[in-house]
């Protein structure tokens, strides 16, 4: 047979195919979000998340510092907060001496070099559990949760946060908090916005891990429609021109083609989420021994970068690294 074309030429062996390979995954480009707890030497599983758990400020310095000497030098914060401590409108978010502020000095003191994304959001503070202050009418207030958004972000730049990542989407809450960051003598804070950010059933293991599932409702007038990309473009164009450093396109898996729309669109880093139920999934078709965990879930944050993200956050991180590696520096 005469054949002109034989693509599977670049395919016959291994040597051939890593040469060819368009798109890799690196350790270089993750971003480890980890749960952190009140209390001392504990870690708790999470039950919906399999290998990711809950730590007390000294443990999870041990584990910051192991997934460091892996190669992984960025983690995302996310706080348990004690119910004791929630009330209608946050106010423990932007407490000095919170959990969250308390954690990012801890890995500041010990582990300087690793980078502190912090989230910023009302959800795990408020007893209602939406990301906002609640009316009397059960709405939830943009401007007035702006307000309590910014102060929760300078106290975690006080703290030592590199970036503060506003993941509540509340209209206008970048250009706030980028001018009260500056205002504060910040300006070297960078903000990672979550920009497209949809209202998901992915989000529900998260939820689980920090007991902040909303009481009621859901949050459809904050988070976006899963019907619409045009839309995540209007969002990730407003929070540039507030002053976003990255933007985020979250959950990532049923929504790569925002990621690629994104990425085609802007010119800053483009983050996905790998989301906690895109985890759970993975997880819990591996323990039935159905997929093969480990190939799926680099198959899968492989997709993400080619789809055209730059950087991803997953639960996956260590895990990766281990796999992948820790890579130099050129
Ligand atoms: C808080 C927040 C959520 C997640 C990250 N920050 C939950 C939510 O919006 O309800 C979800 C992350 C995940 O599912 O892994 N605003």
């Amino acid at each position: 047979m005469e054949l002109t074309h034989r693509p599977r030429r670049l395919r016959r062996t291994p040597a051939i195919r890593r040469l060819v390979r368009e798109t890799v995954l690196t350790t270089n480009d993750l971003i480890y979000p980890l749960f952190v707890m009140e209390g001392e030497d504990q870690v708790v599983e999470v039950p919906s998340m399999p290998g990711s758990y809950r730590y007390t400020i000294d443990r999870l310095l041990k584990e910051v510092e192991e997934a460091y000497t892996l190669g992984i030098s960025a983690i995302a914060l996310f706080p348990v907060v004690p119910e004791a401590k929630k009330d209608n409108s946050g106010t423990e978010s932007f407490n000095p001496d919170g959990l969250i502020q308390r954690t990012i000095r801890a890995l500041k003191q010990n582990i300087p070099d690793v980078l502190v994304f912090s989230d910023v959001a009302l959800d795990p503070y408020t007893t209602h559990g939406h990301d906002g202050v609640l009316s009397a009418e059960g709405e939830i207030l943009n401007d007035e949760t702006v307000e309590v958004l910014v102060k929760m972000a300078v106290s975690h730049a006080q703290a030592g946060a590199d970036f503060v990542s506003p993941s509540d989407m509340m209209d206008g809450r970048v250009g706030a908090i980028r001018e009260e960051l500056d205002a504060s003598g910040f300006d070297r804070v960078g903000i990672l916005a979550y920009s497209a950010k949809y209202a998901s059933a992915y989000y529900g293991p998260f939820r689980d891990a920090l007991g902040s599932a909303p009481k009621w409702g859901d949050k459809k007038t904050y988070q976006m429609d899963c019907g619409n990309s045009r839309e995540a473009l209007k969002e990730v164009f407003l929070d540039i021109e507030e002053g976003a450093d990255m933007v985020m396109v979250k959950p990532a898996l049923a929504y790569l083609d925002i990621i690629h729309a994104v990425k085609m669109a802007t010119d800053v880093p483009v983050v996905a989420y790998n989301v906690s139920g895109e985890y759970a999934m993975i997880k819990a078709a591996d323990r039935l021994g159905w997929i093969d965990g480990k190939k799926v879930m680099l198959e899968t944050l492989l997709s993400m970068k080619r789809a055209g993200a730059d950087i991803i956050l997953t639960y996956f991180a260590k895990e990766v690294a281990q796999i992948l590696g820790k890579h130099p520096d050129f």
